[in-house]
């Protein structure tokens, strides 16, 4: 039988007899050093099956730590006469092995055919962001997403909590920025305002959730664009002072912080020293994405800046905010992830990773980075970016998108970490919408991120495509059929169509208008 896996194990054979039907009777061997995969596995039996196990039988699973595994999280999984074996050489393995396991279950009504497994990832990073600036999902949304992503074998929760239209990371030094940049008055299509926060102890909770999972969390704070909340808050954090209201509409803002006062810098690393202390995993990405120099320009703060650091272009500021941000996180002991918007003679040190979702960039600049040892994580806006309608990234292209970017040799290709599905949120209000977006593009960005290459086919892909859909119902969340996600004709059409109403409620026009105010007030005079 084929075993309908996603994403799919590298070696794989099997029998065509059912040896192993799981029952309550069934015993756990080594449940007790490893707690989170067997935790797993019961809350699925549970949630799926309604059954908790016994152990009192004589059908057994098995748990063992295995030296012999060369991959920390590879695993080999056996189903044989009444017995299953995982083993693993750490316990991630094992909880991988896990996750192998309840597909095969769930597929088999818990019956097993015999089957030998050999697996590892192909990438140690395997990344799922959630934008939850646009739109605040609870807590509870949040732990959804992480059982999710262990599903998929994903390890980093890449999580967007700071936005134009919305801040959530609460801050006990500047306690405005949820009280006010938290709330805004309406919505891209509706009039309903919008708020939501994560508590410290919400915040602690996930993380705490994650590890169990054996994810890691990655903050993000983004800046010194997309800050328009927090500049509603503390309108001294931006160039002219700028009274604002958190931004309600779509779009790429000019307000942006003033990289030219030294207050904005103390404000935000008072806020990252925040940051720090609740997630513990070492890892943090600071944004760095859209970021226009309209304000610095006429800025007399920011003007200063350029002369007294000796900066050519307006834009250096960028790099010049970046390096100083990540140079003080990197000093507290912190990898530091930044979005890959720009390539100039001065850049972030090379020991900032790229989050690559920009693939316009000049291919000899993409290569010079890499020669410079820049890491990077593969986030394509027009593969990995699950807002897109499927009218525009299909299920297949999703899959067959090829994360090996031209530029990679033998000696340099470590420099790939690995790659992330991202959910941005402007047009993904719920979790109905959420779902819909994910499922089953996830599926497919998870196979490129744990199946090696040589492994994928996207025909063999789609034919386990009903087994992943009858775990995903299980889990009760909304999904695109096989129809939506590879849409064609009026499908595809009316798919992308209704993605670019979002035009309607673009913030462009009003950047216009502002623009030339501020160029009034503060632009050079003719005379
Ligand atoms: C991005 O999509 N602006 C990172
Ligand atoms: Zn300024």
């Amino acid at each position: 039988m084929i075993y309908p896996i996603i994403p799919k194990p590298q070696k794989i054979t099997t029998g065509d007899t059912v040896v192993f039907t799981l029952t309550k009777y069934c015993e756990i061997e080594g449940a007790d050093k490893f707690p989170k995969a067997i935790n797993s596995l019961k809350k699925f039996l549970a949630e799926s099956f309604s059954l908790e196990l016994l152990g009192t039988g004589k059908e057994k699973i098995r748990f063992e730590l295995c030296n012999e595994i060369s991959a920390d999280e590879g695993y080999t999984l056996s189903v044989k006469a009444d017995e299953v074996i995982i083993r693993g050489r750490t316990e991630a393995g094992i909880f991988y092995g896990i996750q192998t396991l309840k597909q095969m279950l769930m597929y088999g009504d818990l019956s097993l055919c015999s089957a030998e497994i050999e697996d590892e990832p192909a990438f140690p990073y395997r990344g799922f962001m959630l934008d939850s600036g646009r739109y605040f999902f609870t807590k509870e949304a949040v732990f959804t997403f992480l059982e999710i992503m262990a599903l998929h074998k994903l390890n980093y929760f890449h999580w967007h909590l700071t936005e134009d239209q919305g801040w959530r990371f609460q801050s006990e030094k500047h306690p405005l920025l949820t009280e006010i940049g938290s709330y805004r008055s309406h919505t891209n299509f509706n009039s309903v305002p919008h708020s939501g926060y994560y508590t410290k102890e919400d915040m602690k909770e996930v993380v705490e959730y994650a590890h169990a999972l054996h994810i890691k969390v990655i903050p993000e704070i983004d800046t010194p664009g997309h800050t328009v909340s927090a500049i509603a808050a503390y309108p001294f954090l931006s160039c002219f002072d700028r009274n604002m209201v958190t931004a309600t509409k779509w779009g790429v803002k000019h307000d942006v912080l003033c990289v030219g006062k030294e207050s904005t810098f103390e404000f935000m690393q008072a806020v990252l020293d925040e940051v720090v202390e609740i997630f513990t995993d070492g890892i943090i990405h600071i944004g760095g994405d859209e970021v226009p120099t309209t304000r610095w320009e006429l800025c007399p703060h920011c003007q200063k800046r350029m002369k007294d650091e000796g900066l050519k272009e307006t834009s250096d500021l960028h790099t010049y905010y970046l390096s100083r941000i990540g140079n003080y996180l990197r000093d507290k002991g912190m990898e530091v992830i930044m979005w890959n918007d720009r390539v100039k003679d001065y850049m972030p040190d090379s020991s900032l990773c790229w989050q690559f979702w920009n693939t316009d960039m000049d291919k000899k600049d993409i290569e010079g980075e890499i020669k410079k040892g820049r890491s990077f994580i593969i986030s394509p806006e027009r593969a990995y970016y699950l807002d897109l309608p499927y009218g525009l990234v299909n299920l297949k292209s999703c899959y067959e998108y090829d994360p090996y970017i031209e530029g990679l040799t033998d000696e340099n290709k470590h420099l790939l970490k690995g790659v992330e599905a991202c959910l941005w949120a402007e047009f993904v209000p719920d979790m109905e919408k959420a779902g819909y977006c994910t499922f089953p593009r996830l599926g497919a960005i998870s196979e490129s991120a744990w199946t090696k290459k040589e492994n994928k086919s996207y025909e063999n892909f789609s034919e386990r495509l009903d087994g992943y859909y009858k775990h995903i119902k299980a889990i009760n969340i909304n999904h695109a059929t096989l129809k939506q996600a590879i849409p064609t004709g009026i499908r595809k059409t009316a798919s992308t169509l209704y993605w670019e109403r979002r035009k309607l409620c673009w913030g462009g026009l009003e950047n216009l208008i502002t623009n030339s105010k501020i160029q009034k007030m503060y632009g050079k005079k003719d005379k």
